[in-house]
């Protein structure tokens, strides 16, 4: 990871900087100090860019004076709002063009300790790169950079504010890589001894195999894992944080709801063929992302751990490859679900809410939680509905919707609301079993929803469909192109603001 480094905001004397300017703000002290020590070519050169400070502007002099290679003025917008989202955000612009320097600095008049490790954040999540398989790549084409100073008074309290945030940031990077690893490698045998090693976090991580899940009835989950030969997996990983200090023995039975623990729940298809209704070849290779809703769980477990969140959580995570061979599911089969219930499988391809179906009743019925919430790339449906833009999000839960969204906004891992009801729900109906699956093309992506509900026992629960948002074509501020770990800022922050003790 990027070496984030703090100082005292005093200029630096050589290499590069990059000062962050509000719009329609008085120059401060760092301002006129640059300023002075290039002789005035910073407002001269921010006056002929016509430079205002607005988000998007940049200005670069190069070598100004002395020993300074490079100063970059950046624009942030307007300081009222400037947010730990805006500072996220222009930490990371500021990185992509910093790539080539080994070192840099950032400063910015204004930039309170907890702004600046927010700087520090961003910076830090622009600046990953999953280059494990690359074996010939030429050094200039390698990104350097890697050590920032931030600038702020206070460097004490930012270093305080960056010890939680790097612990998030390493959640966002076991994600990333997890979501990005080929299918070959990460399958779910391999992908559970990952979620192992995290119990040097201080996690408790228990995995059960197939049989373990046969004893539970995982008729669902173990129907799509039968067309492999990659066995399954489900990974439950537990986090106490909270003084309170519940969940000595498993149950939670007589906990009031506010001290039974949080849970998240993942989708962990490390490959997604479409099983005997196989997909088109045509973009196959991108079924590798569809365990990310488990890799957000799992990164999102890291990063509670990694800053010693004082909440109580489970993460469970359910790992299978879909796969056609003569072993597989049919479509027709009828399934029983560790619920009980009976479900007729109508198209393999709709794997994951069996998946879901499963472990979402372990977790609700073992654990009793306060709350689940589900991210699973579930189907192409919501990619129509929403774009890249907004996960969706179905819940039968006001609060935490209420909950999720506010997070959502904050973190710019942003989730939209969907509707669910009656009239979607009775698509399921089945003639041979209690339902089946999938519906129609009309709404899909909500009865998607609706089936999963039916396994969650009434809890309070959120279900967040994230098959639009796992993976980005294109660079944004904080995430470059390729696995995104979206829902791990999210629900961190959630757990953050709502749920810690
Ligand atoms: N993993 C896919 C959903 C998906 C599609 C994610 C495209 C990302 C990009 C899921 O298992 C799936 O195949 N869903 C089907 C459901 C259908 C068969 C009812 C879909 O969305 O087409
Ligand atoms: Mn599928
Ligand atoms: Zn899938």
């Amino acid at each position: 990871m990027l070496d984030v480094v703090f100082a005292r905001a005093t200029l630096p004397k050589s290499g590069t900087l990059v000062l962050l300017m509000a719009e329609e703000a008085a120059p401060g002290a760092l301002q006129l100090a640059a300023d002075a020590a290039t002789g005035g070519a910073l407002s001269r050169g921010a006056k002929i860019a016509e430079f205002t400070g607005k988000a998007g502007q940049g200005v670069q002099l190069v070598a100004p004076a002395g020993e300074l290679g490079r100063v970059a003025l950046q624009g942030v917008g307007k300081l009222a709002e400037f947010s730990s989202l805006k500072a996220e955000e222009a930490g990371g612009t500021a990185v992509a063009g910093l790539m080539r320097e080994e070192q840099a600095v950032i400063g910015g008049d204004g930039l309170t300790p907890l702004l600046a490790a927010h700087v520090g954040l961003g910076a830090a999540l622009r600046r990953y790169r999953f280059d494990r398989y690359r074996t010939n790549e030429k050094a200039e084409d390698k990104p350097k950079l890697a050590r920032l100073t931030v600038l702020t008074d206070d460097p004490a309290e930012a270093r305080a504010a960056w010890a939680r945030l790097r612990g998030v940031a390493d959640g966002v990077f076991l994600a990333r890589d997890l979501v990005s690893e080929p299918p070959n490698v990460l399958n779910p045998a391999e992908m559970a001894d990952r979620c192992k090693e995290l119990e040097k976090l201080g996690l408790k991580v228990e995995v059960f195999g197939p049989k373990d899940m046969a004893k539970l009835g995982f008729g669902a989950l173990l129907g799509v894992a039968q067309g492999s030969v990659n066995e399954p997996r489900m990974v439950v990983m537990h986090w106490h944080g909270a003084a309170s200090g519940h969940g000595k023995g498993k149950k939670a039975a007589a906990a009031t709801p506010a001290s039974a623990p949080v849970a998240f729940v993942g989708k962990g298809v490390t490959f997604d063929s479409g099983g005997i209704s196989i997909k088109p070849a045509g973009g196959m290779e991108d079924m590798k992302w569809d365990m990310a809703g488990a890799g957000a769980v799992i990164g999102l477990m890291a990063a509670l751990a990694g800053r010693k969140a004082r909440v109580d959580a489970i993460g469970v995570v359910g790992l299978v490859e879909n796969m056609p061979s003569g072993s597989a599911q049919r479509p027709g089969d009828v399934v029983t679900t560790a619920s009980g219930q009976t479900v007729e499988i109508i198209n393999t391809d709709a794997e994951g809410r069996m998946v879901l179906a499963d472990i979402l009743h372990y977790c609700q019925k073992t654990y009793e939680p306060r709350l689940m919430v589900n991210l699973a790339t579930l189907t192409g449906a919501i990619i129509v509905a929403l774009g890249h833009e907004y996960g969706g999000m179905f819940s039968n839960n006001d609060e935490l919707a209420g909950h999720l969204f506010e997070s959502g906004t904050a973190s710019g891992e942003r989730v939209w609301r969907m509707p669910m009801g009656e009239a979607y729900d009775k698509q399921l109906k089945s003639d041979i079993a209690d339902m089946k699956h999938v519906t129609g093309r009309p709404g899909s992506a909500i009865t998607a929803a609706q089936f999963i509900q039916r396994f969650v026992n009434g809890k309070p629960w959120a279900h967040l469909d994230i098959a639009g948002m796992a993976w980005s074509t294109k660079d944004t501020a904080t995430v470059p192109k390729g696995a995104t770990a979206y829902g791990v800022r999210l629900l961190d922050h959630m757990v953050a603001s709502h749920y810690e003790v």
